[in-house]
């Protein structure tokens, strides 16, 4: 069978579903590949690489689509290429099955079976053919290069000769796969970044990318993640109103705002309205992911950027992944072309539409002439239902204070066990061992009981710091060498000389290093 990838029709579209080294693969398994000429261009593929990796460039749309029997393609198809469709063609792409009853329906009865890109169920096994969070991964980190190019100032704080310069404060609304995505580009770029979304069980993932989670003063059941699939649902009046409190506080502080905050099948919420725009500084910058399901901010325009009367430029683009053609294309053909791995079980060159499996089931939406959209639920939940917390019981004051004295009264216990352990060794050591070994034996055992006391009882984050304090032990050197200072000889006068010298620099060192470090988690 062929398959072939024509040029995109919509008005800006550079990506391509296809590209040389997509191409190379879909050969390994058994497919022979076209292109339309020109149609890798605008990603930075040539007709030439195409025609190097074993595909064949035809001219002409139509040409393309009849000597095709499965089409690769990014966008929805429009009314022309939907009527190129007939009953032997596999058609793959975007396509938008929920609000296009007329694609649809043209598909339906064309007779050709329709994979829409966005339908791939969410289940690890389907990862690799999840376009929808390939390409948010790219307008995740794009929002923040645009927000970037049109904010005036550096991302990460600097202290440089002609001043210093705050690091800036990014705020991301909805932390799904762009708002992650946003979330590490803005802390790799060096800025302080802020993150909310209405499902708690992000905020672990939020944290681990550097960015701290706006915890709302709210008690509301919580989102449970796994009943909607992982997917949000709308939250309640008073949550949405404690939500826009907290961002009316954070307003006057962020510099970036990036929003991202989507619900499957609905408008996008409204959370950054027109006076939390108003309170924001001369010089933020909005950007609005949401844009194209109608925007998470009030002043949004869809494919406009606009700069309001207070100076903060909003950008509504909502062609992100495009904007990264190249980047796009690449991922993208890979989830297709994982998708055709998936169709080809024998590697024969021949598609295997098996109704069966889950991924396959999930993704089609017209096949042999009926509409199977929407597909039942699939048999692999997308995320596992959060194990339910046993309760805590609430203690009295008394209670606590029991607990407390009952785990130091623990604590003790452990530490004469050992100490007591440590004396009786130490007893029979002495019994069988000479004097002068004793006496560095005990420094030796003491030593290692402050040490590890020390170490144990300190936070981990503490240990760098920690490790400078305790350099400055060393310090004893100093002792050592005055005593010998007054000996007369030149040599040794020399040589405690150096060492008081090479101790200073050892525990001066140690502080200022400390210093350097400590600074670096302080947030200006
Ligand atoms: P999305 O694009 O539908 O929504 C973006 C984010 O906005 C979500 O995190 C959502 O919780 C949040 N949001 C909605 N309303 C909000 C509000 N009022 N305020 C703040 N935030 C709000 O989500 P996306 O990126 O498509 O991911 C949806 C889920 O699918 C996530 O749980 C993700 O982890 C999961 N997923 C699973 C995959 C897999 O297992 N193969 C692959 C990709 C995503």
């Amino acid at each position: 069978m062929k398959i072939g990838a024509p040029k995109e029709v919509f008005e800006g579209e550079a990506r391509v579903a296809m590209t040389p080294e997509s191409a190379l693969q879909l050969q390994k398994l058994g497919y022979e590949c076209a292109i339309e000429a020109g149609a890798g261009k605008g990603a930075g593929f040539s007709d030439a690489a195409y025609k190097e990796a074993g595909v064949e460039v035809i001219r002409g749309a139509a040409a393309l689509w009849k000597a095709c029997d499965i089409i690769a393609k990014v966008r929805q198809p429009n009314a022309t290429e939907l009527k190129r469709l007939t009953k032997d063609k596999t058609l793959i792409s975007f396509f938008n099955p929920a609000a296009n009853d007329d694609g649809m329906e043209a598909a339906k009865s064309s007779g050709a079976n329709v994979i829409a890109m966005e339908m791939v169920p969410r289940i690890s096994r389907a990862q690799k053919m999840d376009a929808l969070s390939s390409m948010a991964n790219i307008a995740g980190y794009r929002a923040v290069i645009e927000a970037g190019n049109n904010f005036g100032r550096f991302f990460t704080g600097q202290v440089t000769a002609a001043g210093k310069v705050p690091p800036a404060k990014v705020l991301v609304v909805g932390a799904g796969v762009a708002g992650l995505a946003a979330i590490g580009t803005a802390t790799s770029l060096g800025a302080i970044t802020y993150a909310f979304d209405v499902r708690p069980e992000v905020a672990e993932q939020v944290e681990s990318m550097g960015a701290e989670f706006v915890y709302l003063d709210f008690e509301e059941e919580q989102q449970d993640g796994a009943a909607t699939g992982g997917y949000a649902s709308v939250s309640s009046p008073e949550f949405r109103e404690a939500q826009l409190a907290k961002f009316r506080e954070l307003a006057p502080e962020v510099d970036i705002v990036i929003t991202t905050a989507l619900i499957p099948n609905r408008e996008a919420p409204e959370l950054w309205t027109e006076d939390m725009v108003a309170a924001m500084k001369d010089g933020s910058v909005i950007v609005d992911l949401a844009a194209e399901k109608g925007g998470n901010c009030k002043l949004t325009v869809a494919d406009e950027k606009i700069v309001t009367k207070n100076g903060v430029t909003i950008i509504g683009y909502t062609d992100f992944p495009s904007r990264m053609a190249a980047q796009a294309s690449s991922l993208y053909a890979n989830n297709i072309r994982h998708m055709m791995s998936d169709l080809t079980p024998e590697k024969d060159g021949q598609i295997n539409h098996d109704m069966e499996d889950d991924v396959i089931r999930g993704a089609t939406v017209t096949h042999q002439g009926e509409i199977t959209f929407p597909p039942p639920p699939p048999k692999v939940a997308a995320i596992a239902a959060a194990k339910p917390k046993p309760a805590a019981p609430e203690l009295t004051a008394e209670e606590k204070k029991a607990q407390e004295v009952a785990a130091f009264k623990a604590q003790t216990k452990q530490q004469f066990t050992l100490l007591g352990i440590g004396g009786a060794l130490m007893l029979l050591a002495g019994l069988y061992a000479p004097a002068s070994f004793m006496q560095h034996f005990i420094v030796f055992v003491l030593a290692v009981f402050v040490g590890f006391q020390v170490i144990w009882n300190v936070s981990h984050s503490l240990h760098t710091p920690l490790m400078a304090v305790t350099n400055a032990i060393s310090s004893i050197i100093i002792l050592g060498a005055l005593m010998q200072i007054g000996s007369g000889s030149f040599l040794v006068i020399l040589l405690a000389a150096l060492s008081i010298f090479m101790a200073g620099i050892n525990i001066f060192g140690g502080f200022l290093v400390t210093r350097r470090m400590l600074a670096m988690f302080q947030k200006s």
